[in-house]
């Protein structure tokens, strides 16, 4: 039974703990709730686990809180075991379910803020992993179409922290259930440097996903902000791709820039450096702040507005883009 709350605060929403109102707000429980909802209103934005949006103001429309539960193996073979979970679930409850079965593909992404439903629109990452390597499907109620939708990874169109979700079906997919592919026989990823050093440091002999899972914690829980200690959504900000041509022209007027390798003609690189290189990396004012572990990270201390956090952003944004020319784009979804 679908009940819609007027003028509901969506502090306990946001992992930047910021305080607004949503005109009306909706907990979606069950796919006959999002059925239901879209029939009777137009103007529908969904929440997952509130970790990847900054509010600016007021939501006018109605908030649709995804609680969809449930995580359920559906089919095996030899080698890989097929696990749906419905959209609601919070992300790192599915990759402890993985873990205790001894399946992998998912360590890499241990501790991510977000739900499940979350994972696919903005393609999860960390330590050298993305979801989409690992989703077979993603099942989404079409609010507009009033039907539901079963996209194969294929028509996802994942990319660097992006998906068809933020493009041409954004704010459009209300996703009800994600269907992923675990490995029996897990290939471990521990290229990314720090999960090695990790690893040696706690001792690790014979490498496992729950190894490699506690490895990615320590390491993230040693650099990233708590949300229920500061408000944070992790990243803020995407790593800029960049030509490899452009990258040999920064790196010799800026010695040690770093960069991540992705082709022969294409480099990343890391955002952090360039606004820690701008001197940002533990810049506060009033509660708005860069984190003084994690310069990608922008932080609200108690009671910055969105306003506040933006407008900080901006600040960063426009200093990277006179300092280096590169253009920082948000990886936060702003409302
Ligand atoms: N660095 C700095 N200053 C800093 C932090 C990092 O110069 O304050 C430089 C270092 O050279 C470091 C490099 O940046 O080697 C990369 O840093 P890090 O390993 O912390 O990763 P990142 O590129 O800053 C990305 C993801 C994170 C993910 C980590 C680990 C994006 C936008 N962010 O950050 O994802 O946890 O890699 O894989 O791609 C998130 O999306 O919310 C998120 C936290």
């Amino acid at each position: 039974m679908l009940h819609l709350l007027p003028d509901v605060s969506l502090l306990p929403y946001n992992t930047f703990g910021i305080d607004v109102p949503a005109e009306f707000f909706a907990a979606i429980h069950s796919l006959a709730d999002i059925e239901e909802l879209s029939a009777q209103k137009s103007s529908i934005k969904i929440l997952g686990g509130g970790s990847n949006i900054l509010l600016t103001g007021p939501v006018r429309g109605v908030v649709a809180h995804n609680m969809l539960q449930g995580i359920d193996t559906v089919r095996e073979d030899e080698t890989h075991v097929w696990v749906e979970a419905q959209a609601g679930v919070v992300w790192h409850d599915l990759v402890l379910y993985a873990i205790a079965k001894g399946l992998g593909g998912v360590e890499n992404l241990a501790l991510i803020p977000g739900t499940v439903g979350a994972a696919p629109i903005q393609n999860i990452g960390a330590y050298g992993v993305e979801v989409c390597e690992v989703i077979e499907q993603v099942s989404f109620w079409h609010l507009q179409d009033k039907a539901l939708v079963h996209c194969s990874n294929q028509s996802c169109a994942f990319g660097y922290r992006d998906s068809v979700f933020k493009n041409g079906m954004k704010g459009a997919a209300f996703v009800t259930s994600v269907l992923i592919r675990l490995n029996k026989q897990p290939h471990f990823n521990t290229s990314y440097g720090a999960i090695e050093a990790e690893l040696t440091r706690i001792g690790v002999q014979q490498l496992s996903v729950q190894a490699i899972a506690q490895a990615v914690m320590n390491i993230r829980r040693s650099k990233l902000p708590d949300p229920r200690v500061t408000g944070n959504a992790g990243s803020f900000f995407k790593n800029p791709t960049i030509s490899a041509a452009l990258y040999d022209e920064l790196a010799a007027q800026h010695p040690g820039i770093p960069c991540f390798r992705l082709s022969d003609t294409h480099v990343k690189v890391p955002a952090a450096w360039l606004i820690e290189h701008c001197g940002w990396k533990g810049y506060r004012r009033g509660d708005a702040g860069v984190h003084s572990l994690q310069a990608l990270v922008i932080v609200n201390y108690g009671t910055a507005t969105g306003s506040e956090l933006w407008q900080l952003s901006n600040e960063v944004v426009q200093s990277v883009l006179s300092k280096y020319g590169l253009l920082l784009e948000r990886e936060v979804q702003v409302w």
